[in-house]
């Protein structure tokens, strides 16, 4: 039985991950694929740092070509994360033939339908399973598991740190920017966490979510993203008062043909299940044709269960090693992508407004509303004894995106409105 040899490209959190479960599973490993899987090689930044497991010194190295170009090596792993330059490590290591696992959405986000391209061109699988919500398998659901069905909603908490924050300034009502410090110091939000917080990392997993639950190439440029960082904890007391919780969604939906992809903090009716989802935990729902609703929740990130995910990826490259099978069928996507315009995306709508508090507002309101064929599922006057001015809180029944900017133009140019102070999705 001749070993299968893997260079690992990256020994960070994922990276020790892999290496503690391919050797500590070396068993199971054996008995599933009929060969021994060995580690042949590992890339590091930084040959000299102090790591937590033992890896031979003659194994480590900071060249990245001396792995790529190894005519031994018969899977690259790849989990050192970056953009353009991995690009070109994977592209090469394609066209020498090799098979690749990354858990990088960053790049299969942008570069996706490129890669895949070249592994179908080659021969090779490329297998990317823990680059959305980690330990899910949610990428096998998609393409093997629900393949049979016609998809027709995929959403998903899939960034942690955001559902982390959201979380607790829901439990605890603490404002967003000592929770973000709070998740900083914990080491669950990165040091900038730009890309967590405005929405992009979940942006870049809809993606990949969308391409393959809908088998269309869907772009990042495609998904209208909002990030939580104008969230306020009122937003979420108000929230909880009418028994919502504030979720940072990932939604990719189809009707007909038609598609729309978005990541925004949305008002979840308590009563769904994505709903209790909470900390740093992910979930993603799918609802298909046939299947009708699925839900699949777990770890989103972390150094095992990330790694769970990119060790099945080898496997099942692997197991395709054994049968000769590799590279048939690596390009998901067959349909022609139509995007939805705003006036076919339609959801339910949350407003807060602060009004003049005199007679005859709320109905002009109302107007302004009815106008653009809104339709309202509840209109509430708060009473703050704090504020000037009446608070009104809004809840539409399905209204198209584009009818709901024609309301808020029009509140625009309305006196009597002080202020739009918050306007979010509502789901279930
Ligand atoms: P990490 O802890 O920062 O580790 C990165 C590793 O890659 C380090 O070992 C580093 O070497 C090495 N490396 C980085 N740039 C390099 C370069 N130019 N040349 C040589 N070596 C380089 O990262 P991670 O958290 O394991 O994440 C890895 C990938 O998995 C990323 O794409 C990330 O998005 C994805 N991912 C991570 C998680 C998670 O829970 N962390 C979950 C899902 C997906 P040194 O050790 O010498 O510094
Ligand atoms: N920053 C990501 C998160 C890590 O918070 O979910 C996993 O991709």
């Amino acid at each position: 039985m001749k070993p299968i040899k893997v260079g690992l490209l990256g020994l960070g959190t994922v990276g020790t991950g892999v290496v503690r479960i391919v050797e500590g599973h070396q068993e199971d490993l054996l008995n599933q694929v009929g060969a021994p899987i060995e580690i042949e090689k590992v890339l590091v930044q930084n040959k000299n740092k102090q790591r937590s497991i033992n890896i031979a010194p003659g194994k480590l190295t900071d060249d990245p070509w001396e792995i790529i170009r190894d005519p031994e090596i018969d899977i690259i792993i790849e989990v050192m994360g970056g953009i353009e330059q991995t690009k070109e490590y994977i592209l090469e290591a394609l066209s020498l033939g090799k098979h690749v696992v990354t858990a990088n959405k960053d790049l299969m986000a942008l570069y996706g339908p490129e890669i895949l391209a070249r592994a179908q061109e080659k021969q090779c699988d490329v297998m990317y399973e823990a680059s959305v919500a980690g330990g899910i398998p949610i990428i096998r659901t998609l393409l093997d598991g629900l393949s049979s069905d016609r998809i027709t909603k995929v959403m998903g908490i899939v960034n942690g740190t955001t559902n982390y924050i959201l979380t607790k300034m829901s439990q605890e009502g603490a404002a967003y920017a000592d929770v973000l410090k709070e998740a900083q110091e914990l080491g669950y939000a990165e040091a900038d966490p730009t890309s967590d917080v405005e929405g992009l990392d979940a942006a870049r997993k809809m993606t990949i979510l969308a391409t393959l639950g809908f088998r269309s190439n869907v772009s990042l440029d495609d998904v209208d993203v909002q990030g939580i960082s104008s969230v306020s904890r009122e937003d979420i007391a108000y929230a909880k008062r009418l028994g919502y919780e504030m979720k940072l969604l990932g939604i990719a939906e189809r009707q007909d043909e038609y598609i729309s992809v978005s990541v925004q903090p949305t008002m979840v009716r308590h009563t769904h299940p994505i709903a209790s989802v909470n900390g740093v935990f992910n979930a993603v729902y799918v609802h298909g044709e046939a299947v009708g609703e699925t839900m699949f929740y777990g770890a989103g990130a972390g150094e095992l269960p990330t790694a769970t995910s990119v060790v099945a990826d080898l496997l099942a490259i692997s197991k395709n090693l054994k049968l000769g099978v590799n590279g048939k069928n690596q390009l998901p996507t067959y349909r022609e992508k139509k995007l939805k315009t705003d006036e076919q995306i339609a959801s339910k709508y949350f407003l807060l407004l602060h009004v003049d508090d005199k007679a005859g507002v709320l109905a002009r309101i109302t107007q302004a509303f009815a106008e653009f064929e809104v339709s309202l599922e509840s209109v509430v006057q708060q009473p703050n004894p704090t504020l000037p001015e009446a608070e009104i809180v809004i809840i539409t029944h399905d209204a198209s995106k584009a009818a709901m900017q024609k309301v808020l133009k029009a509140f625009q140019s309305m006196e009597v409105v002080k202020s739009v102070k918050s306007v979010y999705r509502v789901e279930g």
